[in-house]
């Protein structure tokens, strides 16, 4: 089978993760850079090394396409309010299309994105990443296996670092990336969807920025992200779910952590110790009977990103839906509503209330 090729558009942080990954893949290589920014398109070159021979540079996809490469498909990896101009073009090409999180940061764009992407002929994956980190696809085993019983709480926590700087500094403002708790937060959103298999009723998030940016100004305006909130989530199979996010929290010991809580028992996963504890219910006053087991990522995966191996299992799977038909795991339908998940979380936010996701008229 000849080798899938596919053009990188967006040569940034999460963009090199990606070069870096696909190089672990033997059916698959990387034959064109697409960045506006000079100094991105060298950061890409520098990580390609001796890879970087042959790969065709363009500043923009229109260019791309008029190269007439010989191209399969394409990883978006450019700033989230970039994603919807970047993609138009593309839909008319049939290539596959692996676009970075989130879909898009504006709603109405997500909507239109969901729309044409229904009728695409290639593959099309958003890269809602998280459920490919090892130890969190062997804890969403676990509970749709039954391991805690009837499902009826899940806790998730992110307790991590700042943002860091982007090209552009592009991710200052809620107006690019739709908000922390669109541009963050949709993984966790995704998650919850996923592991509770139902849909979101009611969002009420408390945020606001208390720590981090105070002090920055970028052409004399501040930065106007959240850095911390509590965010639930009531489902219409009656689960109730529970974000806490932390983005001045790098001293963790953990940086993800998700409990999962039934009738019969708690089941949890520690990102990035792997481990999985199990306790199940012993009644008052009876000997624990807690579980622990440990879920490791291989070291080569791991140095790969800095996502504990999800980069890596997620390519697998978009390129085993190209190759093999396996099924397209992160819909276009999953992109839009973790969208709108994180769109409701930022207007509960602002206007202080819950927001019922119907507000939202994404269908
Ligand atoms: N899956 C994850 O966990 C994860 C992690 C980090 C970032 N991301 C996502 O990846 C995307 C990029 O984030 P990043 O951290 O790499 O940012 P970055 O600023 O490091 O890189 C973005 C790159 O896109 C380029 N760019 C800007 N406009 C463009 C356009 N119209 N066409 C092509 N390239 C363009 C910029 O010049 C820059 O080189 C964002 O959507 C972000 O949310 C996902």
């Amino acid at each position: 089978m000849s080798k899938l090729r596919f053009a990188l558009i967006g040569a940034g942080m999460m963009g090199v993760e990606h070069l870096t990954n696909l190089a672990l893949f033997d059916e698959a290589e990387l034959v064109a850079l697409v960045d506006p920014v000079p100094s991105s398109l060298r950061y890409a070159v520098r990580a390609l090394g001796e890879r970087a021979a042959g790969v065709a540079q363009f500043a923009n996809v229109p260019d791309l396409l008029a190269a007439g490469l010989k191209l399969d498909g394409v990883i978006i990896s450019s700033p989230n309010h970039t994603h919807h101009d970047v993609l138009t073009p593309l839909f008319g090409a049939d290539l596959h299309i692996l676009c970075e999180k989130p879909l898009c940061s504006d709603l109405e764009d997500a909507k239109r994105v969901a729309e044409r992407a229904a009728s695409h002929r290639g593959v099309f994956w958003v890269g809602m990443e998280y459920r490919f980190m090892p130890p969190a696809a062997e804890f969403i085993r676990q509970v749709h296996e039954g391991r805690v019983g009837r499902l009826v709480m899940l806790a998730m926590r992110e307790h991590r670092f700042p943002f860091l700087p982007k090209v552009g500094d592009w991710n200052r403002f809620s107006r690019n990336t739709g908000g922390t708790m669109v541009e963050k937060c949709c993984h966790f959103f995704d998650l919850m969807r996923l592991i509770v298999g139902a849909e979101p009723v009611r969002i009420h998030c408390s945020g606001g920025m208390d720590v981090n940016h105070l002090d920055e100004r970028y052409g004399g305006e501040r930065p106007d992200i959240i850095d911390n909130s509590y965010t639930i989530v009531d489902f219409d199979n009656g689960v109730r779910a529970l974000l806490d996010l932390c983005m001045f929290a790098d001293g963790a010991e953990q940086q993800e952590e998700i409990a999962a809580t039934g009738d019969k028992a708690k089941l949890e996963v520690f990102v990035p110790s792997g481990e999985l504890v199990y306790s199940p219910r012993v009644g008052f006053r009876q000997p624990k009977r807690v579980e622990r087991s440990t879920v490791g990522v291989d070291e080569t995966v791991l140095a790969a990103g800095s996502h504990h191996g999800a980069t890596y299992f997620q390519q697998r799977a978009f390129i085993d839906a190209i190759q093999k038909g396996a099924p397209v795991q992160v819909t276009a339908r999953d992109g839009l509503r973790a969208v709108a998940m994180g769109t409701a979380a930022e207007i509960s936010a602002r206007e202080k209330r819950a927001v019922e996701f119907a507000e939202l008229n994404v269908g």
